[in-house]
């Protein structure tokens, strides 16, 4: 379980015991007779409270930090104290606590986590476990573990390598997976392997709390990463894995080794590519075409834009273009210009889309030759779609479809403003960050946030619940449909791609009910396929309140 260091609902607790497990404690929520009955007489001020009381002292507490640092310490340490009141308060406005346990407090977390470190949460395995991973695994004491979110620490977000202080994002993202999609807490276990950093500054920090050696040969990383791999199909049998923020070529080289043998998927790859595809499918449905029928150009040729050019190419394949149509309708372009095939720095995964074309470093020039009808920014450098870029996308397009999707904010290719305003109102815009409504020739425009939190938890509460064998880049298009037609009209006339937030963990629940549907309809699952999908998994939904 994520949350607790003992998981265990042990009904034979008694007394401080049982008031300081956060499992299983309903503090000052405990009856009379319970009281009575546990040997809770004293250990408690009189007064019997209902969870939504004790919820709202929370709420009132947190309202008094004055950082979102200190709210998420604070929100950790209720989590420490009691499980069920800490997703109470999370699920009471999930999109209000997200920015919090989530991007991007979590990064200012993971910095200073061995600092504002209390006490442990998840595991830690380390390569010098090597060869007794399976042994370490079995030393965690949930019975029931179904997705392990594991990092390496070595891309967090982007702060680059981090090391063990890396451990804050498998944490909330596998909160995210119960606040947005109730995914019961005690079956996520979030893990650390920890290999070492390259982090100089960490490895001089003397609270630093991460194996002290830099990081090993990508030899001896596919070893270890192979052992934990089996280990866990031996320890939690029924559990997919959840690979987030590893180094980009690990990334790409890990997922391709495992998905056709275990259940388990990446995020940073498959999450990204669902969620921009989202975005897309309402930007085409705004345009009357169809995706199959445009042309991408991507501005940034990393693990973002390799997955989601992937993820394109297969949603495109869906509907009816073989591989070879729909690669060929992808081109993208990085640090050393268009990719095309006389260049020899490209990995086996751009090769598919270096296109011939004579070589250029010229973005406009790219685009005046390519004529991309969709410009999507993961280029980490931020105003890089220039004025002269989104008037050369506009004089192309009625409708450019401009996704700025780097993050942080200053970051971001360009922003929502620009956008709107340099194409004259014309824009299709997403970003990756949040940008305000924006005011242009007497319209309000809505611009959305591309973030994959309305896609993994989603597709989580799905494979959790149909035990999913596998998971497919199908399911994560579907997940990337269902996300999309829960738009309405009005809200993509204003220039939503994406829900509102406010709403997040409906969205996701009805997302989940088609991703499971395929998982069924694909023999992927490893539950009998109930008579109605929606009722069967309302029915096991977490619900954050005492038994
Ligand atoms: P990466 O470092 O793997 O790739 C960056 C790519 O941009 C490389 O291909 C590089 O050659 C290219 N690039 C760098 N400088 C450039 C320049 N001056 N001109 C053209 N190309 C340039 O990074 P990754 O993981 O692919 O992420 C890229 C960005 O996408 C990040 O800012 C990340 O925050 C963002 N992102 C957004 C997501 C979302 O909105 N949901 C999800 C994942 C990533």
């Amino acid at each position: 379980m994520a949350s607790s260091s003992i998981p265990a609902r042990d009904s034979r607790l008694r007394g401080l015991q049982l008031l300081e497990t956060s499992s299983v404690t309903k503090g000052t929520a405990f009856t009379e007779a319970e009281r009575t009955s546990f040997g809770l007489e004293g250990l408690l001020p009189p007064s019997v409270e209902t969870i939504d009381l004790q919820a709202q002292r929370c709420l009132q507490q947190l309202g008094q930090k004055t950082t979102d640092l200190e709210r998420y310490i604070y929100l950790q340490q209720l989590l420490d104290a009691s499980e069920t009141l800490f997703y109470r308060v999370l699920m009471s406005d999930p999109a209000r606590f997200l920015p919090i346990v989530y991007d991007p407090t979590v990064g200012e977390a993971c910095l200073k986590f061995g600092h504002i470190y209390r006490r442990p949460r998840g595991m830690y395995v380390s390569i010098k476990q090597k060869g007794r991973v399976r042994e370490v695994l079995g030393n965690w004491p949930g019975e029931n573990v179904r997705v392990i979110c594991v990092s390496t620490g070595e891309r967090i977000l982007g702060l680059g390598d981090i090391g063990a202080n890396g451990m804050g994002i498998p944490i909330g993202k596998l909160q995210l997976y119960t606040a947005c999609a109730a995914v019961p807490p005690d079956s996520l276990l979030p893990i650390l392997l920890d290999c070492g950093t390259n982090n100089s500054e960490l490895l001089h920090d003397p609270l630093y709390l991460g194996l002290r050696q830099t990081r090993p040969s990508p030899d001896d990383m596919t070893a270890f990463t192979d052992e934990f791999v089996e280990a866990v199909q031996e320890v939690f049998p029924n559990c997919c894995i959840h690979f987030e923020d590893w180094k980009g070529t690990d990334a790409l080289r890990f997922l391709a080794r495992y998905r056709d043998k275990v259940s388990c998927y990446n995020d940073d790859i498959q999450g990204t590519g669902s969620i921009t595809v989202a975005g897309l499918f309402n930007a085409v449905r705004i345009k009357g075409e169809k995706l199959k029928d445009q042309r991408v150009l991507f501005f940034g040729a990393g693990s973002a834009g390799i997955g989601i050019a992937d993820m394109i190419a297969a949603a495109m394949k869906l509907e009816g273009l073989s591989e070879e149509q729909a690669c060929r309708r992808i081109s993208l372009f990085d640090v050393n210009g268009l990719l095309e095939p006389s260049r020899t720095d490209l990995i086996p995964e751009q090769r598919v889309y270096a296109h011939p074309h004579s070589p250029t470093r010229d973005l406009v020039e790219a685009i005046s030759s390519i004529k991309p009808t969709i410009l999507i920014g993961v280029s980490t450098v931020g105003k890089t779609f220039t004025r002269t870029v989104v008037e050369t996308m506009s004089e192309l397009n009625q409708r450019p479809v401009i996704f700025a999707l780097s993050n942080p904010t200053e970051k971001a290719e360009c922003s929502a403003e620009e956008a709107y305003q340099w194409s004259k109102g014309n824009a299709i815009y997403a970003a990756g960050v949040q940008f305000p409504p924006v005011q242009y020739d007497g319209r309000t425009f809505l611009p959305g946030q591309a973030n994959n939190f309305y896609v993994f938890p989603a597709v989580g509460l799905a494979i959790y619940l149909t035990n999913a064998k596998r998971v497919t880049d199908e399911m994560f298009i579907e997940a990337a449909r269902a996300t999309a037609e829960q738009v309405t009209d009005q809200q993509r006339g204003m220039g939503l791609m994406f829900p509102p937030q406010s709403n997040v963990l409906e969205t996701e629940i009805c997302t989940a009910n088609r991703v499971a549907k395929i998982v069924f309809d694909r023999n992927l699952a490893r539950v009998e396929r109930p008579a109605d999908i929606d009722t069967w998994l309302r029915a096991q939904l977490y619900k954050p309140g005492y038994a």
